[in-house]
């Protein structure tokens, strides 16, 4: 039976593929600086995920670890509080996936849904690399190993959750007792952002996100490209809020609920310009950016001690993880040579 923390523990984690944008920010990176308070928190550098859809770009990756670690710092993941491990380095994680790979079908992996709408954005078609199908089974491992309770994350990564609790449940069946722990998403009430154009989510891979590093003229640029109602032509005409990018935004990060509220119903009635309304967003974008683009420009001047703290968390990350894998081996009956018989 796991012992249950003092303090819920919480594990997240995100691919090194490039900056991290606003998108990210709405939909978790916000929770974990709200949670690091009152939660033990892990924080997962996932490099290793990242090179299941990447094998042929390993710098990108390797460049990126760094990169996503100064976007924790500069939003205010605080490393005194929050373990930051990368997670290529942890190879209990590697062992953990080996194991569970027996609990879990080709036929249930393929019908996973983020998976099956990865496979269409890449291309893949039935060329779909072993390692990238299984990457949710290797994300269970993630959140299994840390004994997390919550996982903040984005709707789009619930599907995992869920597959993590039927492995969960199948080897807690196998070893006849609760071996393992089962987790809860933390998924943001305000939904997936789309990029400027409302059309696919924000992403990494397609130009139309922004980074929590844009310059004030990026982030201008953004919000002038922002899609709004297509028949509210003039300033005059009831415009539609619904579908709306830039109310969308402004639900995700204004933080006057009332004003927002107000906007929408002289948006409605006619008489609120796009211009107006986009300035709005853009004010309120600009200042949730300025302090993330001053603390990411003042830690990457000090490089050593952002290693220093990915060391240490890593560290500390190798220790829980191995504890972990032991407990699993165990539970499952493998051979250990400090057993009796
Ligand atoms: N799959 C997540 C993403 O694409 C990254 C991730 C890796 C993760 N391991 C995790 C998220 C563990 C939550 C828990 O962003």
């Amino acid at each position: 039976m796991f012992v249950e923390a003092a303090r819920p523990i919480i594990l997240t984690g995100d691919r090194t593929t490039g900056p991290l944008h606003l998108g990210h920010y709405a939909g978790s990176l916000r929770n974990r600086v709200a949670l690091q308070d009152t939660h033990q928190q892990f924080v997962l550098l996932a490099d290793a995920q990242a090179l299941t859809d990447n094998i042929d770009d390993p710098e990108k990756v390797r460049r990126n670890v760094m990169e996503v670690a100064l976007d924790y710092l500069a939003v205010g993941i605080d490393p005194t509080k929050t373990t930051i491990c990368v997670q290529s380095m942890l190879p209990a994680l590697a062992e953990l996936t080996q194991l569970y790979l027996n609990f879990v079908t080709v036929s249930r992996l393929e019908r996973n849904p983020t998976i099956k709408d990865e496979i269409q954005a890449r291309g893949f078609e039935r060329d779909i690399p072993a390692g990238f199908l299984c990457y949710p089974v290797a994300q269970a491992a993630d959140i299994t190993a840390f004994k997390a309770a919550v996982v903040p994350v984005g709707s789009d990564q619930a599907p995992m959750i869920e597959q993590t609790n039927e492995i969960v449940r199948r080897i807690n069946r196998q070893a006849g007792r609760e071996l393992l722990r089962e987790a809860k998403a933390l998924i943001p009430s305000t939904g997936r952002l789309p990029g400027a154009d409302g059309k696919a989510k924000m992403s990494k891979s397609l130009a139309n996100a922004i980074s929590l590093s844009a310059s004030p003229g990026e982030i201008r640029a953004f919000v002038d490209r922002m899609c709004t109602d297509p028949n509210h032509l003039r300033a005059s005409d009831p415009g539609m809020v619904e579908g709306n990018v830039v109310f969308l935004y402004l639900d995700a990060f204004d933080t006057d609920h009332a004003a927002v509220e107000e906007l929408k119903v002289r948006y409605r009635r006619g008489g609120l310009g796009d211009v107006a309304l986009k300035h709005r967003l853009e004010e309120v974008l600009q200042q949730l950016l300025e302090p993330i683009r001053e603390r990411r420009m003042a830690v990457s001047n000090d490089l050593g001690y952002v290693r220093d703290v990915l060391r240490s968390g890593t560290s500390r990350g190798q220790q829980i993880t191995q504890s972990t894998l032991d407990e699993v081996r165990d539970g499952l009956g493998l051979l250990s040579f400090d057993q009796k018989v």
